[in-house]
């Protein structure tokens, strides 16, 4: 059997609310030449998030979207959404995008919408994942690339990527060797999406690379041993 894989895509959009390192690390591999394809928008829902200031220093359109101008999450999706359809994206990323949205927005734009999530899901959804995963005592620790359902930090898994956690490890240091991973992973599903490689079949909710079903683990990362 043949197949023609879909054309490469031209158009993301990414959303955030705080730092933005992983919007920096997308804009950096844009400019390697790494992913096909360029950020349309960087949508924030925090007027004073530095990743606004990161995508102006790129000459990247931006926008904010304050949540308490909204009466419903409904409202304030819909108009999200406004946004977003003036710039047509292919795939809209959430890189720390920390607000729960609707079931009409994934339904929206279900088989293009990314997610990163700081744990290895489906342990650990919601927030505080190192901290959480510190008091369990857990050995291993990471994070999640995934499509998006209107289910919290839910939806068909794409990628993790493992890291140890130390005996020595605080809060912070174990979120910045989360964050060390969460960057090249991000990236690398972000290219196969744009290089229209990687697609979701939403009837069966598969996930697909090249045409055929991902096989499970197969994109995934591991820290490197020392
Ligand atoms: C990232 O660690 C990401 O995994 C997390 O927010 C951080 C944003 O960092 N996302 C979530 O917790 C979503 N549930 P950044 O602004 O430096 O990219």
């Amino acid at each position: 059997m043949t197949h023609s894989l879909r054309k490469p895509l031209g158009r993301y959009a990414v959303l955030i609310s705080g730092s933005g390192t992983n919007l920096q690390s997308l804009i950096d591999a844009n400019e390697r030449g790494e992913i096909t394809g360029e950020i349309c928008v960087v949508v924030s829902s925090r007027a004073d998030a530095f990743g606004l200031e990161r995508a102006k220093r790129h000459h990247i359109p931006t926008a904010v979207i304050n949540h308490r101008e909204y009466s419903t999450r409904e409202e304030h999706d819909a108009a999200l959404q406004a946004i977003l359809e003036t710039y047509q994206p292919d795939l809209v990323v959430l890189a720390g995008f920390m607000r729960v949205l609707t079931p009409a927005f994934t339904a929206y734009y279900g088989d293009r919408l990314f997610n990163i999530h700081p744990s290895l899901l489906p342990a650990y959804r919601g927030l505080h994942t190192h901290q959480r995963v510190l008091e369990a005592g857990e050995r291993k620790h990471g994070c999640t690339v995934h499509f998006t359902t209107a289910e919290l930090d839910g939806g068909p898994i794409i990628a993790q990527a493992r890291v140890p956690v130390l005996p020595t490890d605080t809060e912070s240091t174990l979120a910045a060797r989360v964050q060390k991973m969460e960057h090249p992973l991000y990236t690398y599903c972000v290219h196969l999406f744009m290089a229209g490689r990687l697609r979701l079949d939403t009837k069966s909710g598969t996930v697909l690379l090249d045409n055929r079903p991902l096989i499970h683990g197969e994109l995934d990362m591991e820290w490197p041993s020392t």
